[in-house]
Parts: C-alpha cells; structure tokens; sequence
C-alpha cells in the first residue's frame, strides 16, 4: 500500500495545468449507455474512478480504450444491465447508470452502493425521480431494481440539491415520453457539461447551471464527441498549494468562472489573486487571516475544497469557522491535521480553526477519503520536516498525478512503498 512522503521548506512557484474534471467524466461516460455506437472524449483525466467506470461499461458489454486523453466508448447490444456490488461498492457513482439503463432498456439492477467515509449517502432522491417518470422501482437482496415499459416526462421538485440524482434524472428523462422539469436542480458546471454532452447527442435540454431544469423526451439519442471541461476542485487544491507555501502559482486549461467561492474567500483572506479567460493566478503572499466559510451547492464555496481550505486556515493569523452543510461526516481530516500540530476544535458539522502559523510538525498520517488526502499534502507543505500519508489510494481516485504536478512547482515530495 503506497504512502506519499512529502518535505516542508519550499516555496511553490510556476505553472501547472489542471487535468480534465473527474465529475464530469463520470457522468458523461454513464450518458453513453443512452446511445450505441462510438462516443468520444478529449480531457479525459486517467483516474482510479475513470477506469472503474469503464470496467462497468465493459461489464454491461461496451468496449472501452482510454489513451493519453482521449476516452472512446464503443456501445453495442448491451448483454447486461446489473451493475454489481464489487464495482458499486468501491464507486458511489455508479448509481448514474441507472437512469441510462432504465431509459434505454426499461431495465437496471444496480447494488446500494453502501455509506462511504463522509457520510451516509443514500440514494432516495434518484429513486424518487425515477418514480416520478414511471419507473417500478423494488429492492431486492441488496439491489435496486427498476423496471419500466416507457419513462413517461414528469414534474420532480428535489427537497435537497442533489448533483447525482439531477445528473440521473437529466439523462433518463432524456429518453422519457414527454417533458419533464426538475425544480431545485443542482447548478454545477458538471451538470452544464453533462447537459451540453446529451443535446449534442440530441436531447432537448434548457435551464442547465440554473434550478430549473427542462427536459423534452425525444425518442433516440446518437453518440457524438466532446472536450471534458477542466477541473476546478483540482484547479482550486493546485492554487490552494501554492498559497499554503506563500508562493505565486498559476493555474492554466482551467475555468476561473467555476470557482467563485474560492477566488473570493482567498482575497477576504488576503491574497491577491489575478485570472484571464483560461488561467488564475495566486500570488506570493507572507501572512493572511482566517475568513470563516459555508459549504453549499454551486455557485457557494463547494464541499470538496473543504479540507483543502482548512489546511489554509491553520496557517492564517486568527479564527477561521468553517461549517459543511453538505455531508454529516466530512471532518475526518480534522484528527490527522491535529496530529500535525493544527488548533482546531470540531464540532457537529463546524470545526473552529485557529491559525497557529509555522508551528505544525510533519509526523505520519492517514488518508480517509480522497479530498482529506489532499488536504494532508497541502498541509504536509508546511508542517516542519516530513509527513508520511498512508492509504494514498483514496488521493489516486481524483487526482491525475498531483505529486508529478506539486514536484514541478517545487515541492519536495514523493511516493513510497
Ligand atoms: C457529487 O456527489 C460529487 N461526486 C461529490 O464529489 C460532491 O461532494 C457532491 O456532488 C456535492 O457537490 C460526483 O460528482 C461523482 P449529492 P453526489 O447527491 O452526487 C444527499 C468528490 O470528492 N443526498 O449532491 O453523491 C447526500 O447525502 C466527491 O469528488 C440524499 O439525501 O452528491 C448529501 O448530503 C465527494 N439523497 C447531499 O444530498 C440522495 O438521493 C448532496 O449529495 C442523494 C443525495
């Protein structure tokens, strides 16, 4: 099992490319089920996650091949539509099988995927839109079964913002019988680039990035080819690492539009932070204040830059209360950074941290899930001498080579058995 091994006392500088986004790719790979034939995708980061989602498209009998970048999935007959729990259980997202699977074939079998280290994460909501199109949904020895003859359009109004269920709903109601409109959309940029991905296929989807989505069920889709927008929770951990080690990094191939929460924050905190259409610069900065922030659905600060923030924050001259609203349990990072020397003080979805700046100690720490291991190689940055994170695996499921990337700007760090 591998361990990142990272050193304190360099300053990040330079110019760093963020990789395709790995919530945009996941869906966008599952909207392939909706049409047979050959789709193609450019941007596509090589991903723990990515090459899951495609061991189950070649489990539902589609042909995969991702080189370099470039992701084709080749769709046929599909000889299966049970997604099983061996895959399911190791991915959450799988679930966004669902709805292609019951669009195109009127059938799906897809394992609970289980709670996962932030939290419980049911699926209620999918199921529940699924209904609301005519779905027969059951439960069987730890699978949902859906079944449908035709997905008829309907009105889904979502009593929480869920990225998922609106990805899933967007793409079976694709398929549906009619005109369906969800209220309380979630607006991500995955769900833009989700929804621009389906209408080049054919679909006939408006409102997308707003919370009323419109959806007019067509009768066949067609694969079609498309650039995976970049990603800007990497782009944001990049950034965050620059700033941490009072450096001046630039982020380029990324979207500066998609991380408004950040940007702001980071300048309340004190750093000067510059962007053109394709780029955003932190500049060298040597002292910053603790600026309290929320965790909401986009455009507010976004749940997976949460860790990467607090990292920040233990380094920042005064108090920093920061409240995630998202998941009930996404503070596991708060123990490892304590270990490391950080003031911080958790509490029930709120963890006050008070910026004790230069006196963490590198020591070994462990990964839970994969943005707490980001935050321990911000953290790992600054945290005098060495950190040792175990169960690096968790990082190689959102991030495409970040100790490469780090190491470029400077950073002494490196992977060890
Ligand atoms: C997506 O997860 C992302 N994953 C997550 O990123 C991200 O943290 C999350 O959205 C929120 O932005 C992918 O896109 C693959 P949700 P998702 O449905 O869709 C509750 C990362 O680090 N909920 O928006 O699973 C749920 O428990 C990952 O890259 C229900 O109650 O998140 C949570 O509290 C982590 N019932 C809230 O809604 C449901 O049926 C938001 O979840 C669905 C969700």
């Amino acid at each position: 099992m591998d361990s990142m091994l990272v050193k304190s006392g360099h300053q990040l500088n330079g110019e760093v490319a963020a990789s395709g986004a790995k919530n945009s790719a996941l869906p966008l790979l599952f909207s392939t089920l909706l049409a047979e034939g050959e789709h193609v995708f450019h941007n596509v980061p090589k991903l723990k996650d990515i090459d899951s989602t495609c061991q189950l498209l070649n489990l539902f009998g589609c042909e995969t091949q991702h080189d370099g970048q470039v992701l084709r999935v080749k769709v046929n007959r599909l000889k299966s539509q049970l997604a099983n729990y061996d895959v399911v259980r190791k991915m959450r997202a799988s679930i966004l099988c669902l709805g292609p699977l019951v669009a195109k074939y009127g059938e799906a079998q897809v394992s609970l995927p289980g709670g996962c280290a932030i939290g419980t994460r049911p699926i209620d909501l999918h199921l529940e839109g699924m209904a609301a199109l005519g779905a027969e949904i059951t439960q069987e020895s730890g699978y949902v079964v859906a079944k449908t003859k035709q997905l008829i359009g309907g009105d889904i109004l979502f009593e929480t913002v869920t990225v998922g269920g609106t990805e899933n709903i967007m793409m079976a109601a694709s398929l549906a019988k009619g005109t369906t409109r969800i209220e309380n959309a979630a607006k991500e940029p995955e769900i833009v680039d989700l929804a621009n991905y389906l209408n080049k296929m054919g679909a006939k989807i408006t409102g997308a990035g707003t919370s009323i989505l419109t959806i007019e069920g067509v009768s066949e889709l067609k694969p079609a080819e498309h650039h995976v927008i970049a990603d800007r929770i990497e782009a944001g951990t990049l950034l965050i690492a620059g700033a941490i080690t009072g450096g001046e990094v630039t982020v380029t191939k990324c979207h500066p539009e998609h991380l408004p929460a950040l940007i702001e924050k980071m300048r309340e905190s004190g750093f000067k932070i510059s962007h053109d259409k394709n780029s955003i610069t932190v500049h060298k900065c040597n002292s910053w204040s603790g600026v309290d922030i929320t965790t909401a659905p986009h455009p507010a600060f976004p749940t997976d830059l949460q860790a990467q923030f607090m990292a920040l924050m233990t380094q920042a001259e005064g108090t920093s209360v920061i409240s995630e609203t998202i998941f009930e349990n996404r503070f596991m990072h708060v123990q490892e950074l304590m270990r490391l020397g950080a003031n911080i003080t958790p509490k029930t979805r709120v963890a006050v941290v008070r910026g004790n700046r230069g006196q963490m100690q590198g020591a070994p720490v462990m990964a839970t899930d994969l943005r707490a291991s980001a935050c321990l190689v911000l953290a790992g940055l600054v945290a005098k001498g060495e950190t040792k994170i175990g169960r690096i695996y968790h990082l190689d499921r959102g991030y495409e080579r970040l100790e490469d990337k780090l190491s470029t700007l400077g950073a002494q760090i490196m992977r060890v058995q």
